[in-house]
């Protein structure tokens, strides 16, 4: 290594394990660190010795805790924005080690994964047999590159009987729209993970008057564009840090493809034909797949990719991932359409395989990590009603099948977490949103986004809604600033705190806890604080 990518190794790897530590502990210095019991010399391949500087600038993150293993994941390139920048060089073996301690004194479990060119020289290890309810730390090594450390838990063991859980929730972060404050704020935060609601990346073309711009010349159509768009995103110090911070649980929603997508039908067909779309879905899947710490089964085939999935914390929770572009019904032109029965928001399989993780019971909270809002939205106040078509709105038969399920006695406290609407709204869900003496059925947080749609004028946004909501029983709290939502759970009460920025536009913005929900265990909808 030159004196030049060292000394910046040094200064990424101690920026992000300062990240992790609250002050206590000394940064660790990966000059002294060993990795490995072997000499690193015969265990470096040809390959690795004569890779490019810089390798691991794109960080390291962990995802999908289970109570025996983790995902951990990184991705080498050395130059992100090109394409990755180890363009002609095959499978490189990269080193991984699990440890106790942020010292990798006591290391769990250790091994070597190949970052292939097919995959974008990504990597994705599911170390098994890690010990349930666990803080590990991890890294990796490729030749006599060392990665930054991150920290990363195991999910309590599957029977255990947790007395609580605390976890954050987030979406929408396009970079064009400001800076991730919101990240730096959760880096702070004892969270035991972070579920990541959609819209990691936008797929629209840099902007030149853009807070900061995007990467390329246009949309991302081909795998190696949308390869530099995730590259671009994680060029992010406090997105990497907050990958470093606690695994992620991640879903996609619309942009991380093509605005508003559905299913086989982009957003606009005249433009793209059926072909050129599956050709650009199987591309923007297979990228998602290599920049994300999921399990080797969202790995995508062409244009299917596996991403619905449940989740558990021991008995306390369950956490049911939903997947809600892939297979729905393209959205409604006529809002008469919007209570058609054969439209589908989810597919009839999934929506079978929710119901049944729903009712089958054994858990007192039932999460829904789910990408568009549930609840009804009124865009006009008065006595006309205009609802987008996008979301649950534009599906309302699925939506009353799904409220009544979530309304029925074996469904132990369901709580809906949403993105996409780049606003707060704290709701009741009520088993018909027309008639304000509906019984509540559940409750469902739309958290607002990291960026999107940056700093707006405020008092704006509440002359728009604030009508709106004074003619919504169900929706009891409404915010248009930027930020994400911590939740803390136990066996009593939910209670979800709202983490707002002043601004994003700048990269000092401050955060600051905007109001606090709760929901009461055995009770249907929440109450603001
Ligand atoms: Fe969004």
């Amino acid at each position: 290594m030159t004196p030049l990518s060292r000394r910046r190794l040094l200064t990424v790897g101690s920026l992000s394990a300062g990240a992790l530590l609250t002050g206590s502990v000394p940064p660790i210095s990966f000059a002294d660190a060993t990795f490995g019991t072997t000499d690193p010399a015969r265990t470096t391949s040809r390959v690795s010795r004569g890779l490019p500087a810089d390798v691991f600038q794109l960080g390291v993150a962990s995802g999908e805790p289970w109570p025996d293993s983790v995902v951990l994941w990184t991705r080498l390139a050395p130059d992100p924005l090109h394409g990755g920048g180890l363009r002609g060089i095959d499978a490189v073996p990269v080193e991984w080690e699990i440890a106790r301690d942020q010292a990798f004194r006591f290391v769990e479990r250790r091994g070597t994964a190949y970052a292939h060119p097919r995959e974008g020289h990504s990597v994705h290890v599911e170390p098994q047999g890690l010990r349930p309810g666990r803080e590990y730390y991890y890294r990796f090594r490729a030749g006599t590159q060392i990665s930054p450390v991150g920290r990363t838990r195991t999910a309590p063991a599957r029977h255990a009987q947790p007395h609580r859980m605390r976890f954050a929730f987030a979406s929408c972060q396009n970079y064009q729209h400001g800076y991730f404050v919101a990240y730096r704020d959760l880096v702070e935060q004892d969270v035991e993970f972070l579920a990541f609601l959609g819209d990691y990346i936008y797929e629209s073309a840099p902007h030149p008057r853009a807070v900061r711009r995007h990467e390329g010349t246009g949309e991302p159509v081909t795998l190696a564009e949308y390869r530099n768009r995730y590259a671009r995103y994680k060029t992010d110090p406090d997105l990497r840090a907050a990958h470093a911070h606690c695994p992620w649980i991640v879903t996609f929603d619309d942009h991380e493809v093509d605005n508003d997508w559905a299913g086989g039908v982009p957003q606009d067909p005249g433009k793209q034909s059926p072909a050129a779309f599956a050709a650009r879905r199987a591309a923007a899947y297979q990228a998602w797949y290599e920049h994300m710490p999921v399990r080797r089964i969202a790995k995508p085939q062409g244009t299917r990719i596996q991403a619905y999935r449940r989740l558990r914390w021991g008995d306390l929770a369950r956490i049911h991932v939903l997947d809600t572009r892939q297979y729905r019904t393209d959205q409604a032109r006529d809002p008469r359409q919007f209570d058609d029965p054969s439209r589908t928001m989810t597919g009839p399989a999934q929506e079978r395989w929710l119901v049944d993780g729903l009712t089958s019971g054994g858990q007192r909270w039932n999460l829904l990590a789910n990408q568009v809002p549930l609840v009804r939205t009124d865009r006009k106040a008065g006595p006309e009603e205009v609802l987008w078509a996008d979301p649950w709105d534009g599906y309302r038969a699925q939506r009353r099948r799904l409220l009544r399920v979530l309304g029925s006695d074996p469904v132990s406290n369901p709580v809906v977490l949403t993105g996409d609407r780049h606003f707060t709204m704290a709701c009741d869900l009520t088993s018909d949103f027309d008639d304000p003496g509906a019984r509540a059925v559940g409750a469902e947080i739309v958290g607002t986004s990291i960026t999107s749609e940056g700093d707006q004028d405020q008092a704006a946004w509440h002359r728009r809604w604030d009508q709106v909501i004074a003619e919504s029983p169900y929706w009891k709290y409404g915010d248009g600033r930027r930020g994400y939502v911590v939740c803390d759970v136990d066996r009593e009460r939910a209670l979800a705190t709202l983490r707002v920025a002043s601004n994003v536009g700048t990269p000092d913005g401050r955060m600051s806890t905007a109001r606090q929900f709760v929901i009461e265990s055995g009770r249907r909808g929440l109450e603001a604080v």
